[in-house]
């Protein structure tokens, strides 16, 4: 299939070796669970079907982004490419449009690309192997493990920061959740509490469980101020006994934000403004944005920088609006100017497009924001 070889996941093996915990304590948390997610879980427009194209997708958006931010962009997704074929020819620009706001575009390149695959080499039908499904690209372990549970009711493990989280604290387990053995346990763990699930017979219980992880760490295991009170795990969860919720999971230190500058330019001329498009292999490739540059931190005026980077002097000059947002550990500030050349600018690839025409193209959030400001 892809090119890039996934490592295959470790089996779950059965209780007893590797287990730090009781078989009686896994035979307690899944029903327990279970009952809590019938009446608990969030009616999500994903978890109204069994299409495992409609589960995949919602699984990728909801990779760093939550749910409330992804509702709009799955319903509208599931509007314009409803199955695998539509997704497979739509355009790039279709897809970096329909992805635009929501960020790591490399995973709408990812969808396509595998939608592509799986009408090449399966008919368009979606795979229903798990080792089928990991080799996709842009589906990692977490991921295929989440589609085949969900889709297919499959007992495969997830893992991901909401369901170390709970855990972490339900097992009390203080190690570093990424170090490879604690990692290790924790795949075993949620490993054991889905195969636990299947033997209940429940109705899609393996999906259920599942989702019961993921529901209880978004809504009631949260990272910080968790509702304790009405965990319906909480007799079973040693940080809660223990008192010892606020130090769980152990993440270590985090690396310290490092703060960035950079200035933007919409540079006007007869109506229409130049904008290029991001090349391949960098962050946000692809996407449109306006000419821009970082900071280094000495305090230059936007005419110096203009000239600088562009080679034209500017005969006007308005600040539009000053940006702040965080990507991974960056802090970064934008500001953003209108500027009329006196020449024309020296721009690699740069296209001069009207407003309503810049309102078509796909750009990264911050710059999207720009155009607002017009
Ligand atoms: N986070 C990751 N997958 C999810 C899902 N299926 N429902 C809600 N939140 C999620």
């Amino acid at each position: 299939m892809n090119k890039i070889t996934k490592q295959k996941p470790a089996a779950v093996r059965p209780h007893s070796q590797n287990s730090v915990h009781s078989g009686k304590k896994i035979r307690e948390l899944v029903p327990a669970l279970l009952n809590w997610f019938t009446t608990n879980a969030r009616d999500l427009p994903w978890r109204r079907t069994r299409d495992p194209y409609a589960i995949w997708v919602s699984e990728i958006m909801l990779q760093q982004t939550q749910v409330k931010t992804v509702l709009p962009f799955w319903e509208r997704w599931m509007r314009e490419l409803p199955d695998i074929q539509a997704a497979a020819n739509a355009s790039p620009a279709k897809i970096h449009k329909l992805w635009e706001g929501l960020g790591y575009y490399t995973r709408a390149r990812n969808l396509q690309k595998a939608a592509q695959i799986i009408v090449k080499e399966r008919g368009g039908r979606f795979p229903e192997h798990f080792d089928d499904v990991l080799a996709l690209p842009g589906i990692g372990r977490y991921t295929a493990g989440a589609i085949c549970s969900i889709a297919y009711n499959q007992p495969l493990p997830i893992l991901d920061g909401n369901v170390i989280r709970v855990l972490t604290r339900i097992f009390g387990i203080a190690r570093d959740p990424r170090a490879k053995e604690t990692n290790q346990q924790l795949w075993q763990i949620a490993g054991e509490l889905v195969n636990r699930a299947k033997d209940t017979k429940t109705k899609n219980a393996c999906s259920h469980l599942n989702q019961s992880l993921m529901e209880l760490g978004a809504l009631v295991c949260t990272p910080r101020n968790p509702q304790c009170g009405v965990c319906p795990v909480k007799k079973l969860c040693v940080a809660f006994r223990e008192d010892r919720i606020a130090e769980l999971p152990n993440t270590g230190k985090r690396q310290a934000a490092t703060a960035r500058r950079f200035m933007a330019f919409a540079i006007a001329r007869n109506g229409k403004y130049l904008v290029r498009q991001r090349p391949a292999g960098v962050v946000n490739a692809h996407l449109w944005e306006f000419p821009n540059v970082e900071l280094n931190g000495d305090a230059k005026s936007p005419e110096e920088i203009f000239q600088t980077s562009f080679g034209s002097s500017a005969a006007m000059v308005r600040l539009l609006c000053v940006l702040k947002h965080s990507i991974t550990r960056y802090r970064i500030t934008l500001e953003a100017f209108r500027i009329e050349p006196a020449r024309l600018p020296r721009i690699r690839g740069g296209v001069w497009r009207t407003p309503a025409q810049l309102k078509k193209l796909a750009f990264n959030s911050a710059h999207k924001k720009i155009l607002a400001h017009l």
